[in-house]
């Protein structure tokens, strides 16, 4: 039977419990969730001979958590990923956001919504079991403005999927672009890098970055370059063709369906253990980071030390630095309307 489990942590931060659901499927399969950054702390899913194993980069501790500089497993907002310099205009007036990342605002800011303790409660769900994470983020907040009602769910459903909801009200216009941070390594937390992960992404073209990660504004075809994963390819192949700036992908990819309905993104196949992950998503982009910031200095899960390429990404979300760039499909919510995205991660072997 699917059941949902809260564990209470005796922790407070700036007054409010921090608490831990666990979620598990008929199947066995199971996710922890963590109310501090409404955070994805673990994901035990089955390999080709049926041993479960968790695929998730994260902490062994709650501290860990609490610090958790690379955004292991958390919801990134309210905008994901850089905003060039933090600024912005919107309707005629200039925003200046919180600087966190050299010159620019990453990731929502200095603590954005991963930073934050996130109210929670179980959700009955017919084909699955889940939790509901609200977040309200005030006007001004890191210096967006309007205040801004966030809700999170998360689903393990009864055919070996986690589905991820998001939803967002405001009441003045403000960009909103919402994404889960999670590491993945098919092969096990503990086990060495991604490079062998063969990737599949359905997507024709890329936004392109310059050495500082920040965008050019252009679009371009992903044929001819290392950035071509229309069919499966390991991730580490081509990787090195990658500027060494970046050090590894950390791009934005154009989704081929970007028209708000779910569609196939991504596929991702580790052949030592069998394990399959299907993304899809409502959202135009996604964006592939092969973990390259993580140094060996981060001590994880059972003691490992993460090194580069470690775990990877698939951020499902708009474009970065939307608010930027006029020809990126907008991230602008305004009062009245509502924010809404669903990716599906869904799990099988080969
Ligand atoms: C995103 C960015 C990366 C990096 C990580 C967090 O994926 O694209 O450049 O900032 O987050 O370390």
């Amino acid at each position: 039977m699917s059941h949902v489990q809260k564990i209470g942590l005796n922790l407070m931060e700036n007054g409010q419990p921090i608490d831990l659901y666990v979620l598990t499927s008929k199947n066995g399969l199971s996710a922890k969730i963590l109310t501090y950054g409404a955070t994805l702390v673990e994901l035990q899913v089955p390999d080709r001979f049926g041993e479960f194993n968790d695929i998730l980069l994260g902490f062994d501790t709650l501290d860990g958590f609490l610090t958790n500089d690379p955004y292991f497993g958390v919801i990134v907002g309210r905008v994901a990923n850089r905003i060039a310099r933090g600024k912005f205009t919107l309707d005629g007036k200039e925003y200046r956001l919180s600087i966190n990342d050299g010159p620019n605002h990453l990731h929502g800011g200095l603590k954005g919504f991963s930073k934050v303790v996130w109210r929670a409660e179980p959700i009955p769900e017919k084909d699955g079991v889940g939790v509901g994470l609200s977040y309200f983020s005030a006007d001004g907040e890191e210096g967006y403005p309007g205040g801004l009602s966030v809700r999170v769910v998360y689903v393990l459903t009864d055919d070996n999927e986690l589905r991820i909801d998001y939803a967002a009200k405001t009441d003045k216009p403000t960009p909103v672009n919402l994404s889960n941070h999670a590491y993945f390594n098919l092969a096990g937390a503990e086990n060495a890098d991604i490079l062998d992960h063969e990737l599949l992404l359905v997507a024709d073209r890329f936004t392109p970055v310059d050495d500082a990660l920040n965008l050019t504004g252009e679009i371009m075809p992903v044929e001819g370059t290392p950035l071509d994963f229309r069919t499966p390819t390991a991730i580490g192949s081509r990787i090195l063709q990658i500027p060494s700036s970046l050090g590894g992908y950390d791009h934005n990819f154009v989704l081929n369906n970007d028209c708000g309905k779910l569609a196939m993104a991504a596929r991702v196949y580790d052949s030592s253990t069998g394990r399959v992950m299907e993304i899809l998503s409502t959202e135009p982009g996604v964006q592939f980071y092969s973990s390259n910031f993580l140094d060996g200095s981060i001590k994880g899960k059972k003691g490992i030390f993460y090194r580069k390429h470690h775990g990877f990404c698939l951020e499902t979300q708009h474009f970065p630095d939307s608010v930027n760039h006029t020809n990126f499909p907008s991230t602008i919510l305004r009062p009245g309307k509502t924010y809404a995205q669903t990716t599906i991660h869904r799990f099988s072997v080969k």
